[in-house]
């Protein structure tokens, strides 16, 4: 009997702003220091997009135009593009499109998935559908987030976790077992107090008030965020090993959401999972948002192997979570 179709992942790529915002940077913006900042939260410095003119957009076209390079794919080939991200360019139109004119994929649709720090994972699993199914051959999937562009620099709750930054995966049919096998993917709204931004939706429009109030930036509720990421993630895990006949020890590389090293390490020892298994990039990017999970493949790519079962897992504002297992397709 032949294989069955999956979606797997055939390349991968990253790219990161040049300009680097230090934790002695924001030392002297507000009051904290690189003691507090390390010992916290694991970051050293992160990535900030300050070319004049660009955006989220931007990056994504410069991650995918490395991929499709380095996979050999032409940009027409491409069918379709999905990108996670928080921080579009523009309310509307989404970002996908316009990242489909600037890398010049002609022949592709897309869309773009809000699901904040989970948004790669849900693209991810969103998109392997349509190859699974065989519907189409390539689905390029991006997390992206210029976070910058939303960030109070004046409250020190929030700026000295966030960076800028995209990666992208090229999705392909495989029919020799490797690719997405399964995942778990959840969502509880009652979350949206937590973390969230006020204004600029339907529910509060742009006005000088909320301007002047700052409602146009992250806030977040960091002690029960970092609660309910850690519960999240370590529960979905669980669930996705546990319907595939897993055990810890059967995983060669948990990806986790890079949202602060602490929880990293909590999620890694409740699921009694080594920390040479563990993805960790933190340090030099902080968190990325949708952008953390495919940067993470891509700074690892060279050491997974083909065949390696892999954990990706994320939880973000919505409240969003889940856990995708997949064997590593080269
Ligand atoms: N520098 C110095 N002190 C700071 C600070 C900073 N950058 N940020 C907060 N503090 C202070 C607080 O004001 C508080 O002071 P107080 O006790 O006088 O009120 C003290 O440090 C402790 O704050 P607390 O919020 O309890 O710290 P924490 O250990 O929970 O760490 C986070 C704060 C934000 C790093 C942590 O909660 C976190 O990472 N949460 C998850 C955030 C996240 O990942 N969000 C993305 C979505 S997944």
């Amino acid at each position: 009997m032949p294989n069955k179709i999956r979606a797997a992942i055939t390349g991968v790529h990253g790219w990161v702003p040049e300009d680097k915002l230090t934790n002695f940077d924001l030392e002297k913006m507000v009051d904290t220091n690189d003691e507090w900042i390390t010992s916290r939260t694991g970051i050293k410095e992160r990535r900030i997009l300050r070319k004049p003119g660009w955006a989220t957009s931007d990056m994504c076209a410069e991650a995918v135009k490395g991929l499709l390079e380095k996979t050999g794919t032409r940009p027409e080939e491409v069918e379709m593009l999905i990108i996670g991200t928080i921080t579009g360019d523009m309310i509307f139109p989404d970002t996908a499109n316009t990242v489909c004119d600037k890398i010049g994929a002609k022949n592709a649709f897309g869309y773009d998935i809000n699901a904040a720090c989970s948004g790669f994972l849900y693209a991810l699993a969103t998109g392997a559908q349509f190859v699974a199914n065989e519907t189409y051959k390539k689905v390029v999937v991006v997390g992206a987030d210029m976070m910058s562009s939303i960030i109070d620099y004046t409250d020190r709750n929030t700026c000295v976790i966030f960076g800028d930054g995209a990666a992208a995966v090229l999705l392909e049919p495989r029919a020799d077992g490797t690719g997405i096998q399964d995942f778990v993917l959840r969502a509880d709204g009652s979350g949206r107090e937590f973390l969230f931004m006020k204004s600029g939706g339907s529910k509060s429009p742009p006005t000088p008030e909320t301007v002047a109030n700052r409602e146009h930036f992250v806030y977040q509720d960091g002690k029960r965020v970092f609660k309910y990421a850690v519960e999240g993630m370590v529960t979905t895990v669980r669930e996705v090993l546990k319907r595939n006949q897993l055990d810890v020890g059967d995983i060669d590389w948990v990806i986790p959401h890079q949202a602060n090293m602490r929880i990293i390490n909590s999620v890694a020892e409740n699921l009694k999972v080594p920390m040479e298994k563990v993805t960790i990039n933190i340090s030099k990017y902080g968190n990325t948002t949708a952008g953390t999970l495919g940067l993470c493949m891509w700074e690892y790519e060279d050491r997974f192997k083909k065949g390696d079962n892999i954990i990706l897992t994320a939880f973000g504002g919505g409240f969003t979570w889940g856990s995708l297992y997949l064997k590593w397709a080269y």
